[in-house]
């Protein structure tokens, strides 16, 4: 049996590095071949050492520069993960136009179309702020109503995608948390950010009304890894959209409150602030926790309760 193509867009990113390890290291590795795509240059050292067998091209979603050095050294993908975007809010409102061509995935769709047979499941990240967060508990159903620039790109791919793909599973996440990448991402990750700032002794504000339900990276991977090897095993038709969250809605302070306990750190540290005292440059919906049963009855995966995966980070951040 021929090997089966796995290819992670945005393999350089948080996510994408926490995936390629674990495709790399997965028992069936020797099943399928792995490339990943980058954006920027030079591409970090550690990575590349770490899947030494994967191959690697350099992209840009705007323009779909370099997709087609995929096709030609290694063919068409059977499954292809988007892990790439404009990820950060605010960089999204000051420049909606860039954060539209990237989270808009339309050339590497455009692409995937290129190929004469449809035979590649497409695994796209969105997020929890297509919705807009005045209630609590969103399910997959739930108008998408978001605030900001950077979910309603969001909204625009998924209404993309749906149309335009024969197999797709759209993955509405919340906060990715965990440890740090093999090769360290430049954006701050939110629970050594907690740690860091809760260890200087001095207090901190925290919001007190901004709610989401935040997932541990590896049960993100997990929940790929079980999607990728659904179709590749089944190849039965696939349209997925799931809510992927943890299973516990967390304020910030309450994730301040989770870090804290663990490391012990003095409670009266967390400062309890309302969202409305601080202006971030972009509109953050309050309420964005999710309903995941779905998710669970899909593919019979339970994320980690979030203080155990605050535990886990921090076990594993100190291991490195
Ligand atoms: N992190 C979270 O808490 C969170 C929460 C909800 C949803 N999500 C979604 O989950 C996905 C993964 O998030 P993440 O935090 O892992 O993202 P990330 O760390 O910001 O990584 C972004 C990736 O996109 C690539 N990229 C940027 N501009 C590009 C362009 N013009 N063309 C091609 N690639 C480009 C980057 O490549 P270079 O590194 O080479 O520049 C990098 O590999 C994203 O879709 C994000 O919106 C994330």
């Amino acid at each position: 049996m021929s090997k089966k193509k796995i290819l992670v867009v945005g393999g350089t990113g948080y996510l994408g590095q926490h995936l390629l390890q674990a495709y790399n290291a997965h028992p069936n590795a020797n099943a399928h071949d792995l490339a990943f795509t980058h954006h920027s240059s030079p591409l970090p050292q550690p990575l590349l050492e770490a899947i030494p067998s994967s191959l690697s091209f350099q992209v840009d979603l705007k323009t779909g520069n370099g997709f087609e050095a995929i096709s030609n050294a290694f063919g068409q993908p059977d499954v292809v993960v988007n892990c790439a975007a404009m990820s950060v809010p605010r960089a999204c409102e000051v420049d909606p136009a860039t954060a539209h061509a990237i989270n808009v995935p339309s050339s590497l769709v455009k692409w995937l179309q290129s190929f004469e047979h449809s035979t590649t499941l497409l695994i796209h990240l969105s997020t929890d702020q297509v919705y807009e967060g005045e209630k609590s508990f969103y399910k997959e159903e739930d108008v998408t109503l978001p605030v900001n620039i950077y979910g309603k790109t969001k909204v625009a791919a998924e209404k993309f995608i749906s149309e335009k793909c024969p197999n797709f599973a759209i993955l509405r996440s919340s906060i990715i948390y965990g440890p740090q990448t093999i090769s360290p991402v430049p954006k701050s990750l939110p629970i050594q950010w907690i740690d860091g700032a809760l260890a200087k002794g001095e207090k901190v504000e925290f919001f007190h009304d901004e709610f989401r339900c935040p997932i541990y990276v590896m049960d993100l991977v997990t929940i790929i890894l079980a999607l990728t090897s659904q179709w590749t095993s089944e190849g039965k038709q696939m349209k997925v959209l799931l809510n992927v969250g943890g299973p516990d809605k967390v304020s910030r302070v309450q994730m301040a409150e989770a870090v804290a306990q663990f490391r012990g750190y003095d409670p009266s540290l967390i400062k309890s602030v309302s969202a409305s005292s601080v202006d971030r440059g972009v509109k953050s919906p309050s309420d964005i926790s999710m309903d995941i049963t779905r998710l669970i009855q899909t593919l019979r995966i339970h994320p980690v309760s979030f203080k155990d995966g605050v535990r886990l980070t921090l076990t594993t951040e100190a291991k490195q």
